[in-house]
């Protein structure tokens, strides 16, 4: 597997999740970057998710992984800038996907939605898929 930057961010609704899929990337071998939350006081996923994109824009991390409550609002935050592309997975199935025929480079995870053990085995899966490109890179190109 070869070594990457992953990003990784949460608000406080994700930062027990958040800790502990950064200790999953680590055992994976990648560099971390943790953009916060610490701790459980109470923020806004959008500060969270768009400090997760600026810094993959600006070429600092290849990947993301963002989480709040559901995944949603921190996903959106995300999506709003150009080249990130944030998949909210629910398990090993829409994780693979998301990589295979989006080119998702952050997988968004909801703390209060999965567990522990599913959302590791999303994280291990969005790191080891690739883009199948073909039929698939034109469509996510007029994402752009
Ligand atoms: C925070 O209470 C919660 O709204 C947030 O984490 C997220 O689920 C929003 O989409």
């Amino acid at each position: 597997m070869t070594v990457i930057t992953v990003a990784i961010a949460s608000d406080h609704a994700g930062v027990a999740l958040k800790d502990v899929l950064a200790g999953e990337l680590r055992a994976l071998g990648h560099e971390v970057l943790d953009l916060g939350t610490k701790g459980t006081g109470s923020v806004d996923y959008p500060d969270f998710g768009h400090a997760l994109a600026e810094a993959m824009a600006a070429g600092r991390a290849e990947r993301g992984v963002a989480v709040c409550g559901t995944g949603i609002g921190i996903s959106i935050a995300v999506n709003r800038h150009a080249g990130v592309r944030a998949a909210v997975c629910h398990d090993a199935t829409s994780a693979r996907l998301a990589r295979e025929h989006n080119d998702a480079n952050v997988l968004a995870l909801g703390q209060r939605l999965i567990g522990e053990e599913v959302a590791k085995e999303c994280l291990r899966v969005f790191m080891a898929t690739d883009f199948a490109g073909g039929r698939h890179a034109g469509r996510v190109a007029k994402l752009g």
